[in-house]
């Protein structure tokens, strides 16, 4: 029998964890494989409470690909022999606040874990999806001994696939005739989704939506400022859009990338696209299926794009001087 891959949920009684876990058991993210979930959420009654109810609305599923659920409010147990460990659990902003207005709520959270992730399996990959996603995945691998960087990712893929939706929108096309859309930067409203490499069809995007204005102006914002949007829209952040980017991006990593195509996450800069070196910064990524991955290189990018992706990663280096009493 195919030995279970074990994979970890922070916050799993939250909202995220809501819409990510069913489509993490079902068989959809790691095939026949069939899969240990770890559930971790608050020591604190009433969430543990909650927590058992998700893990018997999981059983109840009857998914043949489900091994086991463990629920438990220790990083130690939650993390043993992971596979992949997806930092959910935090607090979300509410209407009025950045996302880096959590900082310092939310970042000493990713001092345990990171701690606790040394106990993840030889082929651990931990993503953080809990906010500021960039600066907490920092703090998270800056306290993991022995884990390398490369093993973590912020996401960054909710963005892109935002700014797919709004290309396809614009042009009148389908989500699948848009490729080649890369994030850089912060998950923050400083981000910057570039539209210069984009391709609508065989098409670059800029020769099908004419509008430079537009695509400079409005797309950039939208993109920059969707998750915003959402709170205001549904009084609490995004979730099942966030589940099914955190999901994109695990199959992503799992796969190897088909020729010709990349995708977006916040990875250990390695100085790619003038990016600094020592923070969690988003760039075009392929992966090689084995666990590795590699930074899309090569990319033509205006001064004008150049800049913002200057701007966007200044600003990890202030969250970092934030958090710099947490970090290893
Ligand atoms: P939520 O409040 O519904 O759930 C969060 C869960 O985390 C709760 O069950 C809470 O008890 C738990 N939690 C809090 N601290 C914890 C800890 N130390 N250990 C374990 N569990 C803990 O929130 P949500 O809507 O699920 O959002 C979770 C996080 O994801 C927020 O920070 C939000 O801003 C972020 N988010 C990021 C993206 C992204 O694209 N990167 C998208 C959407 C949301
Ligand atoms: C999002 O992008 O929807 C999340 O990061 C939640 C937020 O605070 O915007």
């Amino acid at each position: 029998m195919t030995q279970p891959i074990r994979v970890a949920v922070t916050g799993a009684a939250g909202q995220i964890g809501y819409s990510l876990l069913f489509r993490l058991a079902s068989g959809e993210t790691f095939g026949n494989r069939p899969v240990i979930l770890q559930l971790l959420d608050l020591p604190i009654p009433e969430v543990q409470k909650a927590l058992q109810g998700v893990a018997m609305e999981l059983q109840d599923c009857g998914f043949k690909t489900l091994a086991g659920i463990v629920t438990t409010d220790d990083p130690n147990v939650a993390f043993d022999g992971v596979s992949w460990s997806l930092l959910v659990g935090s607090k979300p902003r509410g209407p009025g606040m950045a996302r880096a207005d959590l900082i310092r709520e939310n970042g000493p959270i990713f001092i345990g874990q990171g701690q606790a992730l040394e106990r993840g399996a030889s082929d651990l990959r931990v993503l953080v999806v809990g906010n500021p996603c960039n600066t907490n995945c920092l703090i998270a691998a800056s306290n993991c001994n022995g884990v390398p960087k490369e093993r973590f990712f912020a996401m960054t893929r909710l963005d892109e696939n935002r700014a797919i939706a709004q290309l396809a929108n614009k042009a009148g096309v389908t989500n699948a005739e848009i490729k080649h859309v890369s994030v850089f930067g912060n998950h923050s409203e400083s981000m910057y989704p570039d539209f210069e490499n984009a391709m609508i069809g065989k098409k670059k995007a800029a020769s099908v939506i004419k509008d430079r204005k537009w695509l400079r102006g409005e797309f950039v914002a939208a993109v920059q400022n969707r998750g915003k949007a959402i709170i205001q829209a549904r009084g609490k952040s995004s979730a099942a859009s966030a589940a099914s980017a955190a999901i994109d991006h695990v199959k992503d990593l799992e796969a190897k990338t088909a020729r010709g195509q990349w995708f977006s996450a916040a990875v250990w800069s390695d100085g790619s696209y003038g990016s600094p070196l020592g923070i969690y910064t988003s760039l075009p990524i392929t992966s090689d299926g084995k666990g590795g991955y590699s930074v899309v290189q090569g990319l033509k990018l205006s001064s004008w794009a150049q800049e913002k992706i200057r701007l966007t990663n200044e600003e990890l280096l202030s969250e970092r001087e934030v958090v710099k009493d947490l970090l290893k």
